[in-house]
C-alpha cells in the first residue's frame, strides 16, 4: 500500500469516528495470526457475516499469547488486536472478565455502529477459552 493510500484510509477512518489508537491497531495489526503452536484455535462468525479466528497459547493457566485472523471490517480488526493485548498474561478467568467496555476504552473510540464488532472479538476469545477448558 502506498503512503498516499494509507493517508487516505486514515483520513476516512478518522472522519468516520475511529480514534488514532484504533486506527493504529487496524493498520499495524500487531496481534494478527496465525499463532505457531497454539494450544487452541476457534472460529466464530458474527450476525453481520464477518468471521474471526482466535488462537491462544496457554502456559500454567495463563494466556501466554493470543492472536486473531479477521475477515472483517476495521472495527473488528482493531477490536481483536486490542483484545489480544488486554488478555496477554492474564489467567483464563481474568481473560474472560475483559468485556466490551474494556476493549472500547483501549481503542479510545470507534463509531457507535461498530460496537458489535467489539462484541464479536470478545465472544470469539471466550469461545476459544471455553473450548480449551473443555478439552482438558
Ligand atoms: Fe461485522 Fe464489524 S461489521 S464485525
Amino acid at each position: 500500500m502506498s503512503a498516499g493510500d494509507l493517508a487516505t484510509i486514515k483520513e476516512m477512518l478518522l472522519s468516520s469516528g475511529y480514534d488514532e489508537k484504533a486506527i493504529n491497531y487496524y493498520l499495524t495489526r500487531p496481534n494478527q495470526g496465525p499463532l505457531e503452536n497454539a494450544d487452541h484455535v476457534t472460529e466464530l462468525t458474527g450476525p453481520c457475516g464477518d468471521t474471526m479466528k482466535c488462537y491462544i497459547k496457554v502456559d500454567q493457566g495463563k494466556i501466554e499469547d493470543a492472536k486473531f485472523q479477521v475477515l472483517g471490517c476495521p472495527g473488528a480488526i482493531s477490536a481483536a488486536m486490542a483484545l489480544a493485548d488486554l488478555v496477554r498474561g492474564k489467567d483464563l478467568s481474568g481473560a474472560l472478565e475483559v468485556k466490551d467496555g474494556d476493549v472500547f476504552r483501549e481503542l479510545v473510540n470507534i463509531p457507535d455502529q461498530k460496537q458489535h464488532c467489539i462484541r464479536l472479538a470478545v465472544k470469539t476469545l471466550a469461545k476459544a477459552i471455553e473450548e480449551y477448558r473443555e478439552k482438558r
